[in-house]
Parts: structure tokens; C-alpha cells; sequence
């Protein structure tokens, strides 16, 4: 029998694409990226520099969890500094050759945007090495008593990379980044500016009431937003009068089954398994993977920094361990192993 959809699978789905994506909000300068200030700073004053000297960008990576605007970030800088931005990904790059072929056909000052770097293979990073540090590459031509190496010269150009997962990546290659930049889950007040410039973008009317109630949900993440909006927007037009207000965007994330701290199933799970099991903890992360059948570099990438930067758990040097917060949200007693209220999950 078909798996009948949740809520959550819906925020899980989220996490992975835009279902609903629409390139009309996706904000391609600075001034429409709204939150990240840190790493906006950063990006600013590198692009300044580089356009006042009229020089290359330095390459820059981009880490943290899914969607949260790296690939957005990525061609908002190709667009600041108005040269062509050609996109590929850490697998699809299986061979030395494939990567002198992209870099061939790049102009001076390109951006070249490698996606989940991290998943590049070890001799293609060597190779990329040596274009990153002197624009150049060697690669092997023919073979057999046939084979020698040709250099190749390659125009300037930038790297943006991005990783959700940066500890994966070799400390050589890290470092032939001038930046390295993490985003962080986005705090509600800016999920609520993009809310409304995207209902804005989309002529949809949203008051206050209705933009936190999307914004509390949105797990802190532009792309959940996104998603929500589109919902709330078809629940607003089908149920209601077309507007949304905290009562219609209630019930359209009731609908949804969407938590209320827009927790998914997996940051459930692994706070019922530290009560349950390990009495909140302190327990290791290796250990709360296993319980929960995921791998802990998942769980330490994509749902561990969101529980830490709500207070659900807390990190500390004998473990992880679950705040006061996580165990009302359980419905549980601290220490008490034992939930009330079972059936919420
Ligand atoms: N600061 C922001 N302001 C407005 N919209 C944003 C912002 N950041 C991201 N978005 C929107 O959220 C969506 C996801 O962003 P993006 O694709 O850049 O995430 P990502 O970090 O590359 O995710 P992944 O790791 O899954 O590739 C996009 O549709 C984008 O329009
Ligand atoms: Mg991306």
C-alpha cells in the first residue's frame, strides 16, 4: 500500500528541491538577499575589491545545510561582478578530462560554481589544485610508450563551491579558498521580509498574522518558505477569500501536518530516542545515528546545528544532551523516559 503523504515528508521534500521553484523569487543581487549578513559583508567586500581593481574574484566556498541560499549566493556573485557563471557538481566531474574541458571553455573572470564539492574525486581535485593556485593543469595525452603531459594555460577564473557537508573536504583544497563562509538557519524576522517579498513577487496579500505563522514552520530555511508560501497561497485561494491571515495559514499548515516548530520526522525521532533511551543524554552522536538508522554525518550536517540553534539540544563535551524545550515538545518529564503524550508522534 502507497505511504500515505505527512506533513513532514513535505518539508523533507523541501529540504531536497524547490517543487514548487519559481525563478522569479529567487533573488539575483545582494540588495534582494535578504539575512546572512555576516557572510553578505564578506561577499561585498571581496566583490568590491575585486571590480575596483578590475581583477579576478578569489574563490570562494559556501557550507551549510540544504537550502539556504548557496547556489543562490553563488550566481548572485557572477551577477555582481558580471561574468558568466557555468555550473557543474562534484560527481558529474569523473575525470581529469572533463574538468580541463570545462575550465577550456571559460572566459577570464568566470565563475565556475562546483556544487556538493565535496563529492569530487581525489584525482580530480588534484588536478584542480594546480588550476585553482596557477591557472594552469597538466593532462596526460594517449597512452602507453604515447603518453606525455601537456600543460595548459586557463584563463583566470573563480571557484564558488559549496558543501553541506565541509568537514568532508581536504584540508588542501579548503585552503585554496580565500573564503570559506558558512550560512546559518535564518532567523524569523528574515524569514518573514522574504515571506512578504515573495508574496509581493507572487501578488499575493499576506498580513502579519499570516507571514509569522509561515515563518514559524519554516524550519529556517528560504526554501521550506518558499514551499509553504505556494501552499498557503492555493489553500488561501481554494478555502478562503484568496488573502492570507494567520487563521488560513493555520489551517492550510494544520492541512500539511506541518509542527508547529517545524521539526521534521528525523529531529523527532532523535529527540524521542535521547529521552527515551538515553534519559536526555549526555550520549554520543554515533550512537543517537544508529538508533535512528541515519548516518551521523546526516544528522551533525543537516538536523543537529537546527535542534542546537532552537534549544532543543545542547552539545557538550560528553555529549549531546536534550534542553528543557525538547522535552516539553516530547510531552515527557525530563528524565522521565516516559511520554504523556505518546501519541503525537
Ligand atoms: N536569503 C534569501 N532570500 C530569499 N530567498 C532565498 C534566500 N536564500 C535562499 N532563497 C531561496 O531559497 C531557495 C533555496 O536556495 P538555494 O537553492 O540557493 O539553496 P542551497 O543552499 O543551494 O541548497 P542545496 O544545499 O540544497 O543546494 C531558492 O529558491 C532561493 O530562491
Ligand atoms: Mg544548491
Amino acid at each position: 500500500m502507497e505511504k500515505q503523504s505527512t506533513g513532514m515528508d513535505f518539508i523533507k521534500d523541501s529540504l531536497e528541491e524547490d517543487s514548487n521553484f519559481d525563478p522569479a523569487l529567487r533573488p539575483l543581487t545582494f540588495s534582494d538577499f535578504t539575512g546572512q549578513d555576516r557572510t553578505v559583508e564578506r561577499l561585498k567586500v571581496m566583490v568590491g575589491a575585486a571590480r575596483d581593481r578590475g581583477d579576478v574574484l578569489g574563490h570562494i566556498l559556501l557550507s551549510g545545510p540544504p537550502g539556504l541560499g548557496k547556489t543562490t549566493l553563488a550566481n548572485i556573485l557572477a551577477n555582481e561582478m558580471q561574468r558568466d557563471i557555468k555550473i557543474t557538481s562534484g560527481p558529474v566531474v569523473e575525470k581529469p578530462g572533463d574538468l580541463a574541458g570545462l575550465l577550456t571553455n571559460l572566459d577570464e573572470g568566470d565563475v565556475l560554481f562546483i556544487d556538493e564539492i565535496h563529492r569530487i574525486s581525489k584525482t580530480v581535485e588534484e588536478y584542480l589544485y594546480s588550476a585553482m593556485e596557477d591557472f594552469k593543469i597538466d593532462i596526460m595525452i594517449d597512452q602507453g610508450p604515447n603518453a606525455r603531459s601537456v600543460r595548459l594555460n586557463i584563463p583566470r577564473f573563480t571557484v564558488i563551491g559549496a558543501t553541506t557537508r565541509v568537514g568532508m573536504l581536504s584540508s588542501p583544497l579548503r585552503s585554496r579558498f580565500t573564503l570559506q563562509t558558512r550560512l546559518n538557519y535564518y532567523q524569523k524576522d528574515y524569514l518573514i521580509q522574504i515571506i512578504n517579498r515573495n508574496c509581493n513577487l507572487l501578488q499575493v496579500e499576506i498580513d502579519d498574522g499570516g507571514a509569522d505563522e509561515i515563518a514559524g514552520r519554516a524550519r529556517g530555511t528560504p526554501r521550506i518558505t518558499n514551499n509553504l508560501i505556494h501552499f498557503v497561497r492555493d489553500f488561501a485561494q481554494q478555502r478562503a477569500d484568496g488573502k492570507i491571515n494567520k487563521k488560513v495559514a493555520q489551517a492550510a499548515l494544520e492541512l500539511l501536518e506541518i509542527d508547529s516548530n517545524g521539526l521534521d520526522e528525523l529531529d523527532k525521532k532523535i529527540l524521542l530516542v535521547m529521552a527515551e533511551n538515553y534519559n536526555g543524554g549526555p550520549v554520543g552522536l554515533s550512537t543517537i545515528a544508529v538508533a535512528v538508522g541515519e548516518e551521523s554525518h546526516t544528522l551533525e550536517e543537516v538536523h543537529e546545528p537546527y535542534l542546537i540553534q532552537e534549544g532543543f539540544i545542547m552539545r557538550t563535551a560528553q555529549g549531546r544532551v536534550l534542553a528543557d524545550k525538547a522535552w516539553t515538545s516530547l510531552g515527557m518529564q525530563p528524565h522521565s523516559g516516559n511520554p504523556k503524550q505518546a501519541e503525537l508522534f
